[in-house]
């Protein structure tokens, strides 16, 4: 039997890096898609990397999902046995600023992935789409989203990724490829990037252990979101491809904890106390120590969405069942997790 090779786009990123180091465990050849960049974006993978004159299984290769023709010479060269396409434009608030780039990279890229697929007629390939919990937008009366909920996108992010959702779907449907979608709802990591409302907080508060003056301007402290560690979720991506058919499958906690519930959290690992004061976009946090209050959190309107998803729960049972998918990280033991390692990483900077 052929040895199992991976292509992974957006394997600089967050779930690509995490992926890569998975699949290498399980003695796969891995090559990834990375963007030039005019300074180093590796840094996730950095550690991974054996330069290619010495024995290796990673293997980086430039080109971008805005250009099909880098899409198309990679496959070809490759020919890959599994394509995990995780790349994108991940950032919803951003992708209210550059919509028609978010729609070329999490929309239409998936496209090219598939076209050169069939082009090539590599119907072998088994392809994974990095679906997302931000096809749904509206609860529709039910607590929890699950394979066969509505969708109802917010953001021009998720308008992209739904495109992609059923380009997948159709091209399953059409040409018999298996190609396979996960709906993954938010999962974070010390990897995270720092612009995301977790790693943000994380940020903060560490640097604010170790004494910084910094205050921590946030947007909606009320949006709910189902939060599960990375690496348990990257498993999932590849188990999605294991399958004897091609499927869609929700990955999800079952459990929606809100912005400010993720920071008393993260703060309590950190013993710190915050106390709430205000409302709306007065709110404010105070962090209490040594019988004083320091100002520490405040609302900037800038970090509200023009549409936001204030509520996403996902129900995972099909995946439990059919993937026996068992997250060993618990919300508490996620949010540890990404303190304690940015607490490090606080205490190198200032050294
Ligand atoms: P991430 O950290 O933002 O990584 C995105 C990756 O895509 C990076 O490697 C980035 O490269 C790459 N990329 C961006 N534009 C590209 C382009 N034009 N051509 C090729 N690659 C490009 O995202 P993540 O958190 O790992 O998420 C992985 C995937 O899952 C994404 O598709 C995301 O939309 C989806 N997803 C994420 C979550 C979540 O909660 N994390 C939930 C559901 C779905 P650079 O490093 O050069 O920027
Ligand atoms: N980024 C950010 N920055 N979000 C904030 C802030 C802030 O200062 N203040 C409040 N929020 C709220 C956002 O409005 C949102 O409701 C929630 O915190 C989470 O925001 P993000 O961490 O940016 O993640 P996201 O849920 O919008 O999107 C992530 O998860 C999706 C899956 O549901 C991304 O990883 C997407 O790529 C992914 O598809």
């Amino acid at each position: 039997m052929r040895r199992k090779v991976a292509l992974i786009t957006g394997i600089t990123g967050q779930d690509g890096s995490y992926l890569a180091e998975l699949l290498l465990k399980k003695n796969y050849k891995v090559h990834g898609v990375i963007r030039k960049s005019s300074s180093f974006n590796t840094s996730r993978i950095d550690h991974i990397y054996v330069d290619p004159h010495n024995k290796t299984n990673f293997f980086l290769h430039y080109g971008d999902l805005t250009d099909s023709n880098s899409v198309y010479n990679i496959i070809n060269k490759i020919r890959p046995t599994e394509v995990y396409n995780l790349g994108a434009q991940s950032h919803v608030g951003v992708s209210f600023e550059n919509p028609e780039f978010t729609a070329e990279v999490s929309g239409i890229g998936t496209l090219r992935i598939l076209e050169a697929i069939r082009f090539l007629n590599m119907k072998k390939i088994k392809f994974y789409q990095a679906s997302t919990s931000e096809l749904f937008g509206e609860t529709y009366g039910k607590n929890i989203f699950n394979e066969i909920s509505k969708f109802h996108p917010k953001s021009p992010y998720g308008v992209a990724k739904l495109y992609s959702y059923w380009i997948t779907s159709v091209y399953r449907e059409s040409y018999g490829l298996f190609a396979s979608n996960g709906i993954l709802f938010n999962h974070e990591s010390p990897r995270r990037g720092e612009t995301f409302v977790t790693r943000k907080i994380t940020r903060f508060l560490t640097k604010k252990k170790l004494g910084s003056k910094e205050i921590l301007y946030l947007g909606n402290l009320n949006a709910k979101r189902d939060w599960g560690h990375a690496k348990d979720y990257v498993e999932m991506q590849w188990r999605i491809l294991q399958q004897k058919k091609p499927d869609d499958f929700v990955i999800a906690t079952g459990k929606a904890f809100s912005v400010k519930q993720f920071i008393d959290i993260a703060s309590k690992v950190l013993n710190f106390k915050i106390e709430w004061k205000g409302k709306g976009l007065k709110e404010q946090g105070y962090l209490i120590h040594n019988n004083k209050k320091e100002l520490i959190i405040k609302i900037d309107k800038k970090y509200f969405r023009p549409n936001e998803v204030d509520y996403l729960k996902g129900d995972a049972s099909k995946a439990f069942k059919q993937l026996n998918f068992k997250p060993k990280y618990s919300f508490k033991k996620l949010v540890e997790d990404m303190v304690e390692s940015d607490l490090i990483l606080a205490e190198k900077e200032i050294h």
